[in-house]
């Protein structure tokens, strides 16, 4: 079996949310382009600073589903009957001084925050981090985005740096952009 298919023969995957909601989790296939666009509709201007893409530009979305490559870019969609409810993902590097890491991003739909899923996700996403035996994960956060800070903490990763300003949103507005790490092996 190769690599990336005994990756993707762990999914899909059911889970029942803390308040009995039942998930199914997958990677994103081409056919979730539609679906996925939906769901960033429902993430709210104000929110759409914290995320490092223009998602409501479709040509994004595009860009990601022409472009799908698990040992790239694994990105996990929660979904209940073909509603996406989750998008979180893992971002690699084949080759170079940073093929060791692992970046990780979480977007949840506002009307099904509060039960979980971006922990589960998170987690989720470690487990195939460390099967890959990558050494670190690490996820870029901006510094005011508490509810991603408050996750992230709660699965173990630790404030490694802050740059100040490295972050312009939609309005022009700077924002300084935290870096958190989640070690998974003891190599160095
Ligand atoms: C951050 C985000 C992914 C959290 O999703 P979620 O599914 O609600 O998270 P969980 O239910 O797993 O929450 C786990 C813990 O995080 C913390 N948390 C979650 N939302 C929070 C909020 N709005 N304020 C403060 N703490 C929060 C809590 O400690 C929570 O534990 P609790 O439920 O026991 O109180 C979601 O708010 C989101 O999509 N935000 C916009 C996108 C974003 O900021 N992404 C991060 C960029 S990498």
């Amino acid at each position: 079996m190769e690599k990336n298919e005994e990756l993707l023969a762990d999914f899909p995957k059911t889970w029942i949310l803390e308040d009995g909601t039942k998930v199914t989790v997958r990677p994103m296939v081409k056919q979730d382009r539609d679906r996925v666009a939906l769901f960033f509709k429902r993430i709210g201007e104000d929110e759409l600073c914290f995320l490092k893409d223009n998602v409501t530009d479709i040509r994004v979305i595009d860009r990601w589903i022409e472009r799908l490559d698990y040992d790239r870019v694994l990105p996990l969609v929660a979904d209940i009957n073909g509603r996406i409810v989750a998008d979180a993902s893992l971002h690699r590097r084949k080759e170079g001084w940073r093929r060791h890491l692992g970046g990780v991003r979480v977007v949840v739909d506002p009307a099904f925050r509060h039960k979980g899923l971006a922990s589960k996700l998170i987690d989720e996403l470690t487990a195939v981090a460390r099967k890959e035996g990558l050494d670190r994960l690490y996820a870029e956060i901006p510094a005011d985005d508490q509810a991603a800070i408050n996750v992230f903490q709660d699965r173990g990763f630790t404030r490694v740096a802050l740059f100040e300003g490295d972050i312009i949103d939609r309005a022009g507005k700077y924002h300084d952009m935290a870096v958190y790490h989640l070690e998974l092996t003891e190599r160095r």
